[in-house]
């Protein structure tokens, strides 16, 4: 499942929208090397480094929401951990060497990331703009 940046991720503050876009080309790359069966260190290197960044982008997300006064910080923040999570044990399991790189996976990562800057994300948008970030 390939993913493609529209409006309707915008949530209005810009270095999140620019992390998002950074979000949504590290997932193509990683649908990318599976649809060419690229080699397993290869795999390997974009799947860490989609979550290296998505762990960057969530610290720097909660940062802002906790130093704006977000009333929604908190449950916000448990959905991170949670995603952080799920792909942790992708990455645990691929180590393994289970047949994890597959494109269910990487449906699984753009549905869930999608709905999220959907959703949440778009939410903090006008508390964060109305604190002056
Ligand atoms: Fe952009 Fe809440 O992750």
């Amino acid at each position: 499942m390939y993913v493609k940046w529209d409006d309707s991720y915008s949530n209005g503050i810009e270095v999140f929208d620019n992390q998002h876009k950074g979000l949504f080309k590290l997932i193509n790359d990683l649908h990318d090397g599976i649809r060419e069966k690229k080699n397993r260190e290869a795999l390997g290197t974009a799947l860490v480094a989609l979550m290296d960044y998505t762990k960057t982008h969530f610290a720097d997300e909660e940062n802002a929401m906790r130093l704006a006064g977000y009333p929604d910080y908190e449950k916000h923040k448990t959905k991170h951990v949670a995603f952080i999570a799920q792909v942790s044990d992708i990455r645990d399991r691929y180590l393994n060497n289970e047949p994890v790189m597959t494109m269910e996976l990487v449906a699984l990562l753009v549905n869930w990331l999608k709905n999220h800057i959907q959703t949440v994300d778009r939410a903090y948008g006008p508390h964060l703009k109305a604190s002056g970030a």
